[in-house]
């Protein structure tokens, strides 16, 4: 499996503390099936506590430490950027970087209210030849009220990942039953595991969302999730995804409540 948003870099960000702590995180991720990590520190720790430079650096230091500790596991790099009117110019300074170097983006929406800023931002990341991969959105206000609003970003090209622990319900019922929509309407693209530590609700263990997923997409489509996607994103290919579907009858979220 690929897994394109983590936490693991050490000391960067709310993540990995130390290089032990990448290093077990790794281990986790091994044996449960991943092979390649797209470190992913959030990009505002990066330019006001690190640099573009010391994370390019500790790459290299924690792929030498997870082979010499014989895990078959590699990490390559990238960044939450979260979304703010800076976003493009940052872009063209380099200190916004893609994921492993290619087209694709991980952008961060804010989590609460809806700025009116979010959509010129984002068109003009798209001009910049730059395709956004939204992070988490079923754990995003403005998607979470407005589901339609998601549904048309992607009809605009944009790509999303949701965590993994929230089609499990690690991040309650409510989350759950937004994520359950999003993969009946083919919004979903990538289950990410959005790691910070190596055990908990935040785990690496990506492969824990693939079987609830398959219920609403299919066993091809959810393995796809977790392989093929986030694989081409991380060699900059292109791909074909599922036009998203129009709205499904779903059961209000209190109901799932027993
Ligand atoms: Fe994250």
């Amino acid at each position: 499996m690929y897994d394109i948003h983590a936490h693991i870099l050490p000391g960067v960000d709310d993540g990995a503390k130390t290089p032990e702590d990448t290093v077990k995180m790794a281990q986790v991720a091994a044996d449960t099936g991943t092979k390649i990590i797209l470190a992913t520190p959030h990009r505002k720790d990066v330019t006001e506590g690190s640099s573009v430079a010391h994370i390019r650096e500790l790459i290299e230091d924690m792929n030498e430490r997870i082979t010499a500790q014989g895990n078959d596991l590699k990490l390559v790099l990238g960044m939450e950027n979260h979304l703010d009117v800076d976003l493009p110019d940052e872009i063209e300074a380099g200190r916004a970087l893609p994921m492993n170097g290619s087209r694709y983006m991980l952008i961060e929406m804010p989590f609460f209210g809806r700025p009116n800023y979010i959509e010129d931002v984002l068109f003009k990341v798209q001009l910049q030849g730059i395709t956004p991969v939204l992070a988490h959105p079923e754990r995003i206000e403005a998607f979470q009220h407005d589901i339609d609003l998601l549904a048309n970003f992607v009809e605009r090209g944009m790509l999303t990942q949701v965590t993994a622990g929230s089609v499990i319900g690690f991040f309650g019922k409510r989350v759950q039953a937004i994520t359950n929509n999003m993969l009946q309407r083919n919004l979903v693209h990538v289950l990410a595991s959005d790691t910070h530590f190596p055990d908990g609700p935040r785990s690496p263990k990506l492969g824990i969302g693939i079987n609830s997923a398959s219920k609403f997409v299919g066993q091809d489509a959810a393995m796809a999730m977790v392989v093929n996607t986030p694989k081409a994103i991380l060699e900059d290919s292109s791909f074909e995804v599922a036009r998203p579907r129009e709205r499904v009858a779903v059961r209000r979220w209190w109901k799932f409540w027993g």
